[in-house]
This record gives C-alpha cells, sequence and structure tokens, in this order.
C-alpha cells in the first residue's frame, strides 16, 4: 500500500497495545509517525521497533488530558514533519473495577480527562492542521463499552459512548473539507494488562464472546491501518466493532 509512504501519523498512546501495533503496521508502509505517550519508556521501546521496520518515527512525551500537552505534540510534529495526514487519537484508561456509583469523585475526573477531554483536545488541534494541508484520516478508539453499558466500568463505558458521539458529530460538521473521521470499538483484547487476569477470569471473557475467543492486538490494528487507507475511502462517522460478535448479542 504505497499510498501510506511518506503520510505523517500521530498515534496517541503508542507506547502499548492498539497504538503500538498499529504503529509497526504503519512504519512498515513507510508512514512517518508521531508516537505520543505518557510513558517515555514505553513510547522510546516503540520508535525504535518502528525505526528498524521503516519510515521516521519519533517520541513526544504527553499527557493527552493536559491541552498544553496537546498543542506540543501537534507543534513538534509539524516542526518535524511538517503535516499532519493521520491520526489515531487512541490512549485510554479505564478505571478500578468498582460498581459505578461507588466510584470516587477524582477516579470519575480522571478518566472523563483523559478518555474524553484528551481526544476532544487531539481532535481540536490536530483539524486545525490537517485543514491547513487539504484534510486529513482520523481513528478514535472507543470499546464495545460506547456501545453498551459496562457493569464496575461505568465511568470509562460513558466516556466510551462520548466518543461515538464526537466522531459522529465532527464527521457531520467536516466532511466536506476532506476530513474522514471513525471510531474503533473493541471487545476484550489479550493485552499485558488482560493477560495478567486468573485463568479462570479469562476463560469466562472468552467463553461470553460468540466467537468465543478474546482479541489480540494485531487485529485491532489490522483495521485501524485500513480505516486509516485511501481504501476505507467512503467509510465515515462509522463505528467498526472488532469484537469476536460481542455487540451482536
Ligand atoms: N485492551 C482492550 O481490551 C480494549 C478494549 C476496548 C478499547 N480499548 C481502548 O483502546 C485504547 C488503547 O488501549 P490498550 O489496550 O492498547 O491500552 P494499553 O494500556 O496497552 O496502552 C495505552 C497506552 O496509553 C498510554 N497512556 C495512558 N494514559 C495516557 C495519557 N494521559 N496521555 C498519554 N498517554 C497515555 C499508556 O502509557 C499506554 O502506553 C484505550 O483507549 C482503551 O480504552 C482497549
Amino acid at each position: 500500500m504505497s499510498y501510506m509512504k511518506g503520510k505523517t501519523a500521530i498515534i496517541t498512546g503508542g507506547g502499548s497495545g492498539f497504538g503500538r501495533e498499529t504503529a509497526l503496521k504503519l512504519a512498515e508502509k513507510g508512514t512517518n509517525i508521531s508516537i505520543v505517550d505518557l510513558s517515555k519508556e514505553k513510547g522510546e521501546e516503540t520508535v525504535q521497533l518502528c525505526n528498524e521496520r521503516g519510515g521516521d518515527t519519533i517520541f513526544i512525551q504527553a499527557d493527552v488530558s493536559k491541552v498544553d500537552d496537546v498543542k506540543n505534540y501537534v507543534a513538534e510534529t509539524i516542526d518535524h514533519f511538517g503535516k499532519i495526514d493521520l491520526f489515531f487519537n487512541n490512549a485510554g484508561i479505564s478505571g478500578s473495577g468498582v460498581r459505578t456509583l461507588e466510584c470516587s469523585e477524582e477516579e470519575f475526573d480522571s478518566i472523563v480527562d483523559v478518555n474524553l477531554k484528551g481526544v476532544f483536545y487531539g481532535l481540536k488541534y490536530v483539524v486545525n492542521e490537517m485543514l491547513k494541508t487539504g484534510g486529513g484520516v482520523i481513528v478514535n478508539t472507543a470499546s464495545l463499552g460506547g456501545l453498551v453499558g459496562m457493569p464496575t466500568l461505568g465511568a470509562y463505558s460513558a466516556t466510551k459512548h462520548a466518543v461515538i458521539g464526537l466522531t459522529k458529530t465532527i464527521a457531520g460538521e467536516y466532511g466536506r473539507e476532506n476530513i474522514r473521521i471513525n471510531a474503533i470499538a473493541p471487545g476484550t483484547n489479550e493485552t499485558p494488562m488482560v493477560k495478567a487476569f486468573p485463568a479462570e477470569a479469562i476463560k469466562a471473557m472468552a467463553e461470553a464472546v460468540p466467537m468465543g475467543r478474546l482479541g489480540q492486538p494485531h487485529e485491532v490494528a489490522d483495521v485501524v491501518s485500513f480505516l486509516l487507507s485511501d481504501e476505507a475511502s467512503y467509510i465515515h462517522g462509522a463505528v467498526i466493532s472488532i469484537d469476536g460478535g460481542a455487540a451482536a448479542l
């Protein structure tokens, strides 16, 4: 897919999980990437892995919930690469897993700050740059929890529903200016966090999925890479489930 070559992407939460897997895939296609992450160690590790594959990848440390950090990752990307073509607006956190109304105000705020405000700030400052160069393509990371309720993860589920609302609304507002935007709704994936759960818990989660297994991060990265490519040129304002059928029930 040579049309990804020479494009510039920003990936938030690029130090781990879906962000890292997507970065590796784009690097193989020759895309230049800004890896944005709170963790310097994880972000720099992704940069190294990408630079072994192709393209030019840099690391920018940022907390996506802080607007000055967001302005800075946009400015540093423009300084280094001159433009932003692709944006995987992906960084997110989940929650401590208590019943929703037992969630502390502090925890609720922090989930809203990262998962909703962080996504909004990214859109606000990245789209502004994309408009200067004739447009761009965006994928926001929502969740299965953005489509259905998630007992014990109420703040998370609320923010992911909100990400879908932002995605659809911005699709309506900016489509004519060549901003193409979609959201993904992954189900539970075998990320390091999930792998650390007791085997019985993992088995039960897998059995609840129509396909009888959890997802793998590369299966999400494949879809994101497709949505960011010209092959998805008429997919706009959509929410793509990647969940082994979990949202179907
Ligand atoms: N893992 C799943 O099963 C699953 C399912 C559905 C949706 N999601 C969503 O996918 C996205 C990525 O999840 P993942 O599983 O790859 O997670 P992960 O924890 O493996 O990676 C997330 C990365 O984001 C970074 N990060 C966290 N807070 C940040 C902040 N404030 N600013 C900048 N970076 C920050 C972390 O350092 C980490 O490198 C999240 O939005 C998550 O809600 C995950």
